[in-house]
This record gives C-alpha cells, sequence and structure tokens, in this order.
C-alpha cells in the first residue's frame, strides 16, 4: 500500500542521464545486483504502482506495450505481476531481444497464458479495448528518434489522447521511468509527446520528470543502498510499510463526497445472529483478526465530562467478556477526570475491511488493582517504563525532557528487576447496556442490529 506518503516534489532528487547510468553500473558492478533482479523490482514497482492508482475492478484490461531494452524487460515484468494481482493484461512486444533473460521473460508469460498481440494485431480504437495502456517502450538510456513500428505506437498513444479527451473516455496511459520519446532530461521538447497519467520513476525521478503533469507520480524500485544515496546526495522519499512504491509530487485531489465503497458483503440476518451481543461481538472480532486488518482492537472511546461537552479517542481494547470491554490508560488524564465526573461512555469499533462497525454504551469501572497490576507486568519492559514517564492529556516541558526521564528509569532497571506499576496507570471496565451491529451493503441498504444488553 504505497499510496498516502505526500511529499514535496522540490525536496526530491532528480538524476540526469549520466547519473543515472553510473548508478545502474555501480548497483549491477560492487553492489552485487543482477540486470534480472533490478528488473525484477522495477516490474514490480510499476505494478503495485498501477493497483494503487488504478483498481482492478474498475481498471482490468491492460495492453503493456514493450520496447527492445530493459524497459520493455520491465513492462514484460509488471504485465505477469498485474495478471497475479487480478488485472488482464495483453502485451505487444514487436522487437523481441534474444537474450535468456528476455526469453525467459516470455515463457513466464506464455505459461500463464497472457496473450501476446502483433502490432498489426492491435484494435485500431485501443480506447475500446483497453482501460490501461503501459508505456515500456523506451528508458532513460534510449537516444534519438523512435523507429519503426515505436514512432507508430507512440503516435497512438499521443493522438488516442487527443480523440478522446473530446470523447471524455480514455485509457489510463502508464509511463515507466520515462515517458517514450521524451528526452531524459529536457522532457517532451516539442509538445508534442505522450502525456501520460502516470509515471513509475525507478530508483529516482529523472529529470525530465520535472516536466511531467499528470496527476499520479509514483516511484519505485526500493532497493536503493545508502552508499549511493550518499555518493549522490540523493533526497528520496520513504516508502511507507512494506510497499514497493511511493507517490512522489503533487498529492491525490481527492473528492471527499465521492468517496463511497458499494459495499459488498454477507448480510446480517438475525436468524445468524448470535443470543448474545457478546458471543456476536466475538464472532465479529475474530473476523477482523483473521481478515488481517491492522489493529482490530483499536476503538474510539467517547466520554463527557461535567460540562455535557464530548470528547473522543482511539484506545486499545485488551480484553473482553461478558462482564465488558477492558483498556488501559492514564488516570490522570482528560478521559480518566471525565469518567470520574461521568461514568456513562460510549465505544466505537470500525473494520474497515469487513464494512463493520459496532457501537457498544454502557458505564464505565476502574479495573482492580491486582488486574492492572497483572497487566501491566505482562508488558514489555520499555511500555512500562513508558507508562510511567509519560504525562497524557498534559503539556510537557519536552521531548528531551520524556526521554531523559526513560534514559534514566531505562537504566535504574536494567538489572531485570521488578518495575512498579505507577499508581496513575491502570485499567477501566465499560459494561456494555446497548449494542449496535452494523453491516455495510450494497447500494446503501445497510443492515443494523441493535441489542440491550441490561
Ligand atoms: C490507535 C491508537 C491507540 C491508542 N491506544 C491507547 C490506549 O490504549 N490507551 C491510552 O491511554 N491512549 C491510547 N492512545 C492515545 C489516545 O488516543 C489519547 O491520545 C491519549 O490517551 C490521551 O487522551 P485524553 O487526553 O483524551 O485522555 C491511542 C491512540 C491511537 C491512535
Amino acid at each position: 500500500m504505497g499510496d498516502r506518503v505526500i511529499q514535496n516534489p522540490d525536496s526530491i532528487s532528480y538524476l540526469g542521464q549520466r547519473e543515472a547510468a553510473e548508478i545502474d553500473e555501480l548497483l549491477m558492478g560492487p553492489l552485487g545486483f543482477s540486470v534480472d533482479q533490478l528488473m525484477e523490482l522495477a516490474g514490480l514497482s510499476v505494478a503495485t504502482s498501477i493497483a494503487e492508482v488504478y483498481k482492478a475492478g474498475e481498471y482490468n484490461r491492460v495492453l503493456a506495450i514493450c520496447g527492445p531494452g530493459n524497459n520493455g524487460g520491465d513492462g514484460l515484468v509488471a504485465a505477469r505481476h498485474l495478471h497475479h494481482f487480478g488485472y488482464k493484461p495483453v502485451v505487444c512486444y514487436p522487437k523481441r531481444t534474444p537474450k535468456p533473460l528476455y526469453s525467459g521473460l516470455v515463457t513466464q508469460i506464455e505459461s500463464l497464458s497472457i496473450p501476446f498481440l502483433s502490432v498489426e494485431d492491435l484494435p485500431s480504437d485501443l480506447s475500446k479495448d483497453f482501460d490501461i495502456l503501459v508505456d515500456a517502450m523506451f528508458g532513460f538510456s534510449f537516444h534519438g528518434t523512435p523507429r519503426p513500428p515505436f514512432d507508430d505506437l507512440i503516435q497512438r498513444l499521443v493522438s488516442l489522447r487527443h480523440y478522446d479527451q473530446a470523447r471524455q473516455k480514455s485509457p489510463a496511459i502508464v509511463s515507466v521511468d520515462i515517458p517514450s520519446g521524451w528526452h531524459v532530461e529536457e522532457g517532451d521538447i516539442g509538445g508534442k509527446g505522450i502525456k501520460p497519467d502516470l509515471l513509475v520513476s525507478l530508483t529516482a525521478p529523472k529529470l525530465c520528470a520535472k516536466k511531467f503533469c499528470g496527476p499520479h507520480h509514483f516511484l519505485g524500485g526500493r532497493f536503493v543502498p545508502p552508499s549511493i544515496v550518499d555518493k549522490y546526495n540523493l533526497r528520496l522519499p520513504a516508502y511507507p510499510g512494506n510497499s514497493m512504491c511511493v507517490r512522489i509530487g503533487k498529492p491525490l485531489k481527492i473528492d471527499i463526497s465521492a468517496l463511497r465503497e458499494n459495499y459488498i458483503s454477507p448480510e446480517l440476518l438475525e436468524e445468524q445472529v448470535e443470543a448474545d451481543p457478546i458471543d456476536q461481538f466475538r464472532k465479529w472480532f475474530d473476523d477482523a483478526v483473521a481478515a488481517g486488518l491492522r489493529e482490530p482492537n483499536a476503538m474510539a472511546l467517547s466520554t463527557v465530562g461535567k460540562q455535557g461537552k464530548p470528547s473522543s479517542r482511539m484506545v486499545l481494547l485488551k480484553g473482553f467478556d461478558k462482564d465488558g470491554f477492558v483498556w488501559y490508560t492514564n488516570y490522570e488524564s482528560r478521559k480518566a477526570s471525565e469518567l470520574s465526573d461521568n461514568f456513562h461512555a460510549s465505544l466505537l469499533f470500525y473494520w474497515d475491511g469487513l464494512n463493520r462497525q459496532v457501537r457498544v454504551e454502557g458505564s464505565v469501572q476502574k479495573v482492580s488493582d491486582e488486574e492492572s497490576e497483572q497487566y501491566f507486568h505482562s508488558r514489555p519492559r520499555g511500555s512500562q517504563v513508558g507508562a510511567i514517564v509519560s504525562k497524557q492529556s498534559t503539556v510537557v516541558l519536552g521531548r528531551h525532557v520524556l526521554r531523559q526521564q526513560y534514559k534514566e528509569l531505562e537504566e535504574k532497571f536494567s538489572d531485570g528487576s521488578m518495575i512498579p506499576k505507577p499508581k496513575h496507570w491502570g485499567g477501566y471496565r465499560l459494561q456494555p447496556e446497548l449494542f449496535e451491529f452494523w453491516q455495510g451493503q450494497q447500494s446503501r441498504l445497510h443492515d443494523r442490529w441493535f441489542s440491550s444488553h441490561l
């Protein structure tokens, strides 16, 4: 999942042709990479970038137009990964390179029954048959003017855009590293070249990418070692999590009012609902864990203080049973003070991938000191020290003060002795009085099921 990290384009490094070539030589020389490995990672980055922007459910039919060199190889690898991601790729590879690396890629694609189309067999109107056109014809080492049949293929991508702009419908054009026909440093010199919708820069963006005006610019090729970063003084964005790509350039423009999933989920049928809402909650919680959702135990806790003003924050569920839902916190925090004024509170779980929400309302009590002690000592020692230092809901003097305190305590307890639970730290239990289970359905007709638990 690479979308989300937005970078300022001015703070990123762009490479000239010479630097880009040198970096490739270093990678494939002293740094021990083979061309096959780099091509595999590049193609995978292209496929994951495409999957970030164009969901397979909506944009399924892909045409990968592959040139004779490395750029074409990246396109072949991307087509293979797109197939595994659920897309329906077709490959146009008119000037095959008779080296084992390339014939291997062709065999892999044939073994997946991905069709190859010759230039002559391409449909006259590419926009009718394809949702995505991958331009993997030429990379940064290309000089001069494109020769047949690539000159014509480039023209078809260019004219397709003009033609379809009038009709307001066109397939998305994705360029691998450099839009084919562009100058690696100067960009689209005559202004009549390909105008991709998505540009996937590899290793680092090339200078021409500064002239890219399309809506989506991604970086892929998550393999650059520190020696190259230092030597070329590269400023590259951090890849989020374990993603193979990261969005760079302008942030994605989102129309929040149009953000709407048509949920396709099992219906919440009354006869399948557990009689006891705690059992129903357990079923859904287990589903959320099984679905691999991140922090399925994260919940919004809403409290209302003396003045009747509500406040919400996320906390982590640490246990639940017939007696209620437990979380741990600082007893000197705002939520603690509000709960001491008003013990009514509500919890909200939202499991995005499953289109499910559960509301739980009830009354809150502190858990026993023994229960808090027991949980406190089950936590990693670093978290125990953190709980002593942490001052929630108050303005602290500075991060360095906390860090210093943390360091001192870490040293104090470095002998492995028991870390005493601070008095200000402990658990709460919400005893439920009302549950609402919500299951998103297609066409906004959602299933809801209430249960009081008094
Ligand atoms: C996903 C997530 C989980 C959190 N879990 C806890 C938690 O279990 N306990 C806690 O005290 N704060 C937790 N926090 C921090 C709280 O949201 C909040 O910032 C803090 O408790 C102070 O809240 P208060 O000033 O309203 O008391 C979590 C935050 C997030 C985003």
